[in-house]
């Protein structure tokens, strides 16, 4: 079912900026043949009646009802799509070990494309179903494999952009697993970009190709250089991790003598279009660096919780001015619902501000100014998603692509429970506290119908 040429009656909500909710009651969307936004009516608007009647006489209007909310679809800025299969378990252990123990081992896999196949549809399927509707996803060294991520993103509707990992240090990344050399990993990059780029089914750009080393780490420095070229050559998005745990900011310190967002600075590879995951031990010169270049954070507080030894201070980089979207991590997060790593958002930044350590006096326990509120990280997992990528998406205004859910809050088998009286703000809060899966009624993007619980 596509929504392309027809017209929606329901509440919609959004958050344009960041701190506020924006609720557009009984309001009617109308979506043009390309799947964009072309109008927004609401309700007192003067051509409200017209364009209501109109739709309904020509059998273009689709009237929600009541206990239907229609919401962005989500932007997840950070997902490692081979990890999928371990997803929920192997969290025992810190980044460095992780990576040798179970996930190099894991990722190694997708040499063999049958088992590509398997894994990447469940989590295309998965993450749609979710609510995600644009994920930006981290694959492996593999160039087929990471092809057929862009294919079964395409297949599946949803929008994406897809990287081919480059880690080719012999120091850090295992004989079994990395690129054979700089060279080759430079030339499967460009390789990827032309193939995505080229792809028959793509006419739309839904899916776009990024350029990612996975960490300074497992880079040599020829790959770093040969990547930020291809940056300036071709202006693809760029995505890497940045300053995760104490190990990783400090191998990074003691190689470079400067820190990651410095050394990525210096090799072309800061720019409006750059994603850096985690960001979590930033001086005030890494905050200002973000700001000049542009760059984005994806902040991943599910897997902060297991890799980070620290909190991301979410509140100073938005008051630095710095861009902000979020990301579940998977598998580093334990979950890929980026309901949960909204309120992993919520509760990370509560702790952050109250402290962890109930022996120290309240008045020295944490970092005063640190929580933020639920319009905030609803914002930043929509509409701060949207604009770190820089893609029309994330709101509900004229130009944006129809890349939405319609949350049922009635659904029996869900977990949203709306008793007596409720504004809707309280509601949407509701919704961003408790929804799940089974809540999540329809998934639409670019104006098509990709998947949903149903009603
Ligand atoms: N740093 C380098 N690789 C990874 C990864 O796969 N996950 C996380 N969380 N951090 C990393
Ligand atoms: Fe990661």
């Amino acid at each position: 079912m596509s929504l392309r040429g027809k017209v929606v009656l329901g509440d919609f909500f959004h958050a344009p900026t960041y701190g506020a909710i924006d609720v557009l009651a009984e309001a009617l969307v109308s979506i043009d043949e390309a799947g964009r936004i072309d109008g927004v009516y609401e309700h007192g608007h003067a051509a409200f009646k017209d364009i209501e009647s109109r739709a309904q006489s020509e059998g273009r209007l689709l009237a929600l009802g009541k206990g239907r909310c229609v919401l962005p679809g989500f932007v997840d800025l950070h997902v490692h799509a081979p990890q999928y299969p371990q997803l929920g378990q192997a969290l025992d252990a810190p980044l460095e070990v992780w990576l040798e123990k179970y996930t190099f081992p894991l990722e190694a896999r997708y040499a063999d494309t049958e088992f590509a196949k398997k894994s990447y549809a469940l989590l295309v399927a998965d993450l749609l179903a979710a609510g995600t509707t644009t994920a930006l996803y981290f694959a492996t060294v593999h160039l087929e494999a990471t092809k057929i991520l862009a294919d079964l993103c395409l297949a599946g509707g949803q929008r994406a952009l897809v990287g081919k990992v480059v880690m080719d240090h012999p120091d850090t990344c295992p004989s079994y697993y990395r690129d054979a050399g700089a060279d080759a990993a430079l030339a499967d990059t460009r390789a990827l970009i032309e193939y995505i780029q080229a792809h028959p089914g793509n006419a739309e750009g839904r899916v776009l190709p990024a350029i990612t080393p996975r960490f300074v780490p497992s880079c040599t420095d020829a790959a770093l250089e040969g990547l930020g070229a291809i940056a300036r050559e071709t202006g693809c998005h760029v995505q890497t991790h940045c300053s995760e745990s104490d190990w990783a900011h400090g191998h990074v310190l003691e190689r470079m003598g400067k820190s990651d967002t410095a050394t990525l600075d210096g090799y072309g590879l800061l720019a409006r279009r750059s994603v850096l995951a985690h960001a979590n031990f930033m001086s005030e010169d890494d905050f200002d660096l973000m700001v000049q270049s542009g760059a984005s954070i994806a902040h991943c507080a599910l897997s902060n919780a297991y890799f980070a030894g620290a909190v991301f201070p979410l509140k100073r980089a938005l008051e630095k001015g710095v861009r902000v979207g979020l990301g579940t991590d998977v598998s580093g997060g334990p979950t890929h619902s980026m309901f949960e790593a909204t309120r992993m958002t919520l509760h990370a930044a509560r702790m952050l501000e109250a402290g962890v350590d109930s022996r120290k006096p309240a008045s020295e326990r944490g970092v005063p100014g640190s929580a933020i509120d639920f319009a905030t990280a609803f914002h930043l997992a929509t509409a701060g998603g949207g604009n770190a990528l820089e893609l029309p998406v994330g709101t509900f205004e004229v130009g944006m692509n129809f890349d939405a859910m319609v949350v049922n809050v009635d659904s029996p088998h869900g977990t949203i429970r709306a008793i007596g009286d409720i504004t809707p703000e309280e509601l949407l809060q509701k919704i961003v506290y408790s929804a799940s899966r089974p809540n999540i009624a329809d998934v639409y993007v670019g104006g098509d119908r990709v998947a949903g619980a149903g009603s």
